[in-house]
């Protein structure tokens, strides 16, 4: 099992922001959209798990050569983190900025993960209505990435109740048994609203499924969810990672929908002393001045590398690294050293990488002074080490 033992982050980040904001703020979007009291009518899309049968699984015939550019063209890649997978947009102190959109691209990363909380933003019984305004807001943001020639990847991110997790701050339950049911038909609007846009937007089903969603489950309802995804979209590149928080050690349980345009994912923290040193929402917090990368410490980061190639290789379908990164607790320069250990390690592996993330706790660029942390970014995008 990973050791990314977490507790409730949002408390930590709401601090920062204030509280009494983020809950009015999320409150009423909640209430803006959603009809707790009313029953769904037979025929109501979403009514039924049922509705949405799983596309077989466990025999994928390998990937498209669709998958494979798709993943090609992720190369270097960012995540706009702390953003629109906040409970609601800005409540964790960054928001996506046309500044931002301007700067990714003109640092030349050639892709974004874009997460995004769709759970927070929509009814709470079907048919799940995502709230407009939000739905518009994401396309403007995919619209700005796409116009600036980025490759998008646009998830679903902390739906906290599909892992079985307590809530943040900031969020409303839904019923118990329409947890699964909403999630695929989140998807389905998802999908729906974006059919017509070009094939460098790619769907992540769901990031890193853990807690209730153990491989069993998340076989399932992934396949779902793709079936959903497919009714709209046959050929969009959808990107599926495993459970354990999407930890390679779980890829050998991950069984992938028989379904050639597909991409697989990880997330690679190791070693996680190191980069989550000082993190509010790890519990214990673990203690900071844990410098990086000693022999051993290079072994624990690229150990999971070494396990997904071979995976990859035998499924037939590429994989990329959706997240790594250090915390700006850690000292600078190993934050440094590790970003290019883990960067040479991925691109000697064929495998395009997502930094975690853009401008919050693990930073590549600094928001307020507008600016890229240099050492960060060389480390990321430079040459070479000499
Ligand atoms: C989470 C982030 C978190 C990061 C590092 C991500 O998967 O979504 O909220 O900061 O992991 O822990």
């Amino acid at each position: 099992m990973p050791s990314r033992a977490r507790s409730r982050r949002a408390s930590a980040r709401a601090f920062a922001v204030g509280a009494a904001v983020i809950a009015a703020g999320a409150l009423a979007a909640i209430a803006a959209c959603s009809d707790a009291g009313a029953p769904a009518g037979p025929g109501t899309p979403g009514s039924s798990i049922h509705e949405y049968p799983p596309v077989p699984f466990g025999s994928p015939p390998g990937a498209s050569s669709a998958a494979r550019s798709a993943a090609a063209a992720l190369g270097r890649g960012v995540n706009l983190g702390n953003m629109l997978e906040a409970p609601t947009e800005g409540a964790w102190g960054v928001a996506v900025t046309p500044d931002i959109v301007d700067q990714v691209a003109a640092a030349g990363f050639q892709s974004v993960r874009l997460p995004v909380r769709w759970s927070n933003h929509a009814e709470a019984n079907a048919p799940f209505t995502i709230d407009p305004a939000f739905l518009a807001r994401v396309d403007t943001v995919v619209a700005a990435l796409l116009g600036r020639g980025l490759t998008v990847v646009l998830n679903m991110h902390h739906y906290r109740q599909l892992d079985g997790d307590a809530l943040d701050y900031g969020e409303v339950a839904v019923p118990a048994g329409v947890v699964d049911v909403r999630f695929v038909r989140l998807w389905e609007q998802i999908a729906t609203h974006f059919r017509a846009y070009p094939s460098g937007l790619l769907f992540e089903l769901y990031n890193e499924p853990h807690g209730r969603l153990d491989s069993t489950a998340w076989n399932v309802l992934a396949a779902r969810a793709l079936g959903a995804v497919r009714r709209t979209n046959p050929t969009r590149v959808v990107v599926i990672g495993p459970t354990s928080w999407n930890w390679a050690g779980a890829l050998s349980a991950l069984k992938l929908p028989n379904d050639a345009h597909l991409v697989a994912t990880i997330h690679n923290y190791a070693p996680f002393a190191f980069t989550h040193q000082g993190a509010e929402w790890v519990s214990p917090r673990l203690p900071t001045g844990v410098t990086c990368c000693d022999p051993a410490q290079v072994a624990e980061m690229t150990g999971p590398l070494k396990v997904a190639r071979p995976w990859a290789d035998a499924v037939g379908y590429p994989i990329f690294v959706g997240e790594f990164g250090a915390y700006s607790t850690a000292p600078t320069a190993s934050r440094v050293a590790f970003n290019r250990h883990m960067r040479d390690s991925m691109e000697v592996l064929g495998m395009p990488w997502h930094y975690w993330e853009f401008a919050a706790g693990f930073g590549v660029y600094d928001p307020v002074a507008r600016t890229f942390r240099a050492e960060l970014l060389a480390s990321l995008l430079g040459p070479p080490a000499p």
